[in-house]
This record gives structure tokens, sequence and C-alpha cells, in this order.
């Protein structure tokens, strides 16, 4: 157990809702809000309250519970009861396009309402008992994955991350910063540099803050800096954490994690994805088909509220990208390190599960 890990879980079902760290508030705060209700939820992951993909998807199977529970109250039958509580899970699972483990869990969620033979009540619980053991096994999963990550860490390597993709992004533990964290404990000389991570700075206020926790040396730079350590041979390798990943192995990642692949190819530094089997998409045969989330224009034009450009100016906001699956070294996961071909190592992972 980490020093950032004892102390929080980033999302937990208690008792009758769902708490959860409020992300918008770092580095000035570090509090928790607590989530009553599925329209709630809903904008809680629009707004990013809580975000980073599996701990979505955790949030998300919180949600389909709230609703479940708000629906009780209106006394419906119990199939006007399911018919309702479905469209109300697919709601949520609009609430944010690109990270597939929004759907995943949401749709893990669907299976438990569409097998059971509970009453209403029955079928509640039945429902809250799976969002926790999602939350449960979350950790589980990177912990996996943060132990196969490890081995590939070479003797005291800087390790370059991209957005977040720690503890904060998932319940807790995280996956590229599991990587990181299983790699650190084996070796205390291990230090990582991390991308701020425009426009919405997560690397500068979430990586930085949960590393600096867990007592992890960290430097962080801006986002155009990576070649330019490349290049000065300052980067042993690349960790980030994926949104979607199609069955060809391209990855949708934070924006601007493509731009770190091109470098890290020109420079031979190896490029690793870290990510739970919940963010292979294999319905997508290529990263083509990844719906990316366009977001406000204010996320680029402001920084904590204030104009940094000419008013008026046009802006494009893509939430993400997509790397290639040829730029990349390895897609670390719970059942292992996965290597190219990915078309093939994809589905070998899956049987492995
Ligand atoms: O927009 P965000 O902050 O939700 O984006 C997060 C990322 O891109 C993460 O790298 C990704 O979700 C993996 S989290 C383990």
């Amino acid at each position: 157990m980490t020093e950032f890990q004892s102390k929080i879980r980033t999302i937990e079902w208690v008792d009758t809702f769902s708490r959860m760290v409020d992300q918008t508030k770092f580095p000035y705060e570090f509090s928790f809000v607590d989530i009553k209700t599925g329209q709630d939820m809903f904008d809680a992951i629009k707004t990013m309250i809580v975000r980073g993909a599996p701990a979505i998807g955790i949030a998300g199977a919180h949600g389909v519970v709230l609703y479940a529970q708000e629906l009780e109250k209106e006394n419906l039958s119990r199939d006007e009861f399911v018919s309702k509580l479905l469209e109300k899970a697919d709601y949520i699972a609009t609430s944010r396009p690109t990270a597939v483990n929004l759907m995943w869990a949401i749709e893990k969620q669907k299976e438990v309402i569409k097998n059971s033979t509970s009453d209403i009540k029955g079928l509640i619980e039945e429902l809250k008992q799976n969002g926790i053991k999602l939350e449960n096994e979350d950790i589980e999963i990177n912990k996996k994955i943060g132990d196969y990550g490890a081995e590939v860490v070479p003797k005291g390597a800087t390790i370059l991350t991209h957005c977040n993709a720690g503890a904060l992004a998932t319940v807790g533990y995280g996956t590229a910063l599991g990587v990181v964290r299983s790699a650190f404990a084996k070796d205390n000389t291990v230090q990582v540099f991390a991308d701020e991570t425009r426009p919405r700075q997560q690397g500068a206020r979430i990586t930085t803050l949960e590393l600096t926790m867990d007592g992890i040396p960290t430097t962080l730079i801006t986002d155009g800096m990576c070649s330019y350590f490349m290049k000065k041979g300052m980067i042993d390798m690349v960790c980030v954490g994926a949104d979607r990943i199609a069955a060809n192995g391209d990855t949708a990642n934070k924006i601007g994690t493509y731009t770190v692949a091109i470098a890290a190819k020109y420079h031979n530094v190896p490029f690793y994805v870290a990510a739970p089997l919940s963010t292979i998409d294999t319905s997508i045969k290529s990263g083509d088909e990844i719906v990316i989330e366009e977001r406000s224009r204010e996320e680029v034009t402001h920084i904590n509220g204030k104009s940094i450009c000419a008013e008026g100016v046009n802006v494009i906001n893509p939430g993400f990208d997509v790397t290639p699956h040829e730029l990349i070294a390895g897609i670390i996961t719970e059942v292992g390190i996965l290597r190219p071909d990915y078309n093939k190592s994809i589905i070998e992972a899956f049987k492995n599960q």
C-alpha cells in the first residue's frame, strides 16, 4: 500500500451514494463530493469532477445504482422499472464519448439488470454489489498492470508520462502511474518527467500531486519539451494510459500523446501504453473508428478564468488523439504485456482473462 493509496479511493460507493475526489479543484484543494442522483453523476462525468477512463467507468456503474434508487420511488411495475433503468443507463453512457471503460462498466450493470430474477429491491442491491466489485477489481487489476510493467522499466530509468493515468484516474494505484509505483517500489532511483498536458493540465495539477505525495521524484515539463529531453538522452521510456484501444492496437489517449509517441520513435525511446483489458474495444478495427470528444473553447482560451489570447480567435479543442499501433512497443495489461502484432496478441489476451 503506497502512502497515497492508503489515504483515498478516487471514487467509492458509500451506503446510498457515490463519493469521489473533486478533480476540478486541484491543486488548490483536495476535497470530496457526494453524488446522490443519476443526473448529478452524468454532470460529474461531463464536467470532469471525476475523470480518467477507469474512474469514469466506475462512476457510470454508480450512476446506474443512483437512477435505480430514484426509480424505486416511482412505484413502477418491475417491467417498467427495468425498461426505464436501461434507458437511464444508456443516457449516462453519453456523458463522455471517448473512454470505452464508461460504456464497458455500464454494460456490466445492464447485464445484471437483464439477468436478475430478484424484485426491485433485490435488483438494486445486486447493482450496488456489482459496482463495489468493479471498484475492488480495478485496484487489483492496476496492481497487476504495475507489476508486469515494472519488468520493462530499466534500472534508474526516467519515465515520461502524459496526462494523468494514476490513482486519481482509476479507483486507486493507477495504470501508467501504477507501473511507476511498482517500478519505484523495486528501485527507488526511478523518476518521472510529467508533461503539463494542456489544456486542462492533468499532468501539472494531478500527476505531480499524486507522485509527490508518494515521494516519487517528479519533474514537470511543458508539452513541447519532450523531444528536447529525448535528444539529450534523458528519457528512457514513455508510459501513458489509454481511453480506448482498437483491435489493431491503435490507442486513443489525451491530446498530445501522439506527438510524444512520434518523438519517442524518432529517438528510439520505447513507448508503452498501460491499460486494463476493459479499455480495449475489439468491436472496432482501428483508431479511425474512435469518437474523439470535442471540448469547450474556454479550456484553451482561458487559464484559471483569465483569457490568454485575442478575444474571438478561432479555437479547436479535441480532447484526445490516436497513437497508431506502429509507434507502440507494448500494451501493458493485467494479463501481461501485449506485443505487436496486436491483432493477434489482443485476441490471445482475452482468451487468458
Ligand atoms: O480527459 P481525461 O482527464 O479524462 O483524460 C484522461 C486520460 O487521457 C488518461 O490518460 C486515460 O483516461 C487513462 S487513465 C488510467
